[in-house]
């Protein structure tokens, strides 16, 4: 067990990268809290922890919201007792650059990605003071570092939170509550599948090959490779991880690559 006993809430828990990581968290120990707009997928995500044998929490909340995200807050600390890791992971995306995308894309995007993130780390951080630490994992994106087209809103709410984690560090790592960032690039889960299937819906294979030209390797990032970069950081292991950006994009933001 890699993270026994320890208290995680999730944000986004209910599908993608969240319910990877909401499953691997329980397995290795943790009591894990889902929070989601999704009752329905979040609720299938905690009974199916259940299941395993391990306890889960779900609640419903928008993050960005800010009386819903004290609220959830409120409802993980009093239910576990405590909250040992927030993991910051709900997130939406808007297709455009920044002549396309419309004020309200901007700021629904921006509101989820960045307010949402904001407040449940506002809600928390007082939580780990108490207690006397925990460990905060957001999540950005390889766009934060390397540009993308036709992601305006999207790379900018990721840069936000790269930025915030390293302020948010600098705050917090002497009040031992760790934080770090995780940079994934292309995963392959409801989100990325959902834009193709819009965008190239009678070209989905020659999508998902121009994915694959962008990496070193050949293969489609699952979320579960994205949640074993979470369980390092959630783990006592990561202890010298403060600040840190971890990226995880098979080798995007590493080497050009002339195909
Ligand atoms: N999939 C990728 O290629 C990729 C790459 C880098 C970063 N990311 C980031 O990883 C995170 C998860 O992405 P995913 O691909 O698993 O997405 P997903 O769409 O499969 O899951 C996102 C979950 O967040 C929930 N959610 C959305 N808005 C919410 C809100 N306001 N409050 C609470 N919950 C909300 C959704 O209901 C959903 O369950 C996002 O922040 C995304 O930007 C994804």
């Amino acid at each position: 067990m890699r993270i026994p006993d320890k208290v995680c809430l999730i944000t986004g828990g209910g599908s993608g990268i969240g319910e990877a990581t909401a499953r691997l968290f329980a397995a290795e120990g943790a009591r894990v809290a889902v929070v989601d707009v999704d009752a329905v997928n979040g609720e299938r995500v905690v009974a199916q922890i259940r299941e395993t044998g391990r306890p889960a929490l779900f609640v419903a909340a928008d993050v960005a919201d800010e009386a819903a995200a004290a609220a959830a807050v409120d409802q993980v600390a009093a239910h576990f007792g405590r909250i040992d890791v927030l993991f910051n992971n709900a997130g939406v995306s808007a297709v455009g650059d920044v002549a396309q995308c419309e004020p309200a894309d901007w700021d629904r995007v921006m509101r989820v990605n960045v307010r949402g993130v904001y407040l449940m780390s506002h809600y928390v951080v007082p939580v780990m003071r108490r207690q006397g630490g925990g460990v905060i994992i957001n999540m950005s994106s390889t766009i934060a570092v390397v540009g993308l087209e036709s992601r305006a809103a999207y790379a900018a709410s990721k840069g936000a939170v790269l930025a915030l984690t390293r302020a948010m560090a600098a705050d917090h790592s002497r009040e031992n509550i760790r934080v770090a960032a995780l940079l994934p690039g292309t995963v392959y889960t409801p989100f990325v599948e959902g834009y193709l299937r819009r965008h190239y819906a009678d070209r989905m294979d020659e999508a998902v090959a121009q994915l694959k030209r962008r990496q070193l390797n050949n293969e489609l990032m699952r979320p579960e490779d994205v949640a074993y970069a979470a369980l390092y950081l959630a783990s006592d292991e990561a202890r010298f991880a403060l600040g840190t950006a971890l990226v995880i994009d098979g080798g995007v933001s590493a080497a050009k690559v002339f195909a």
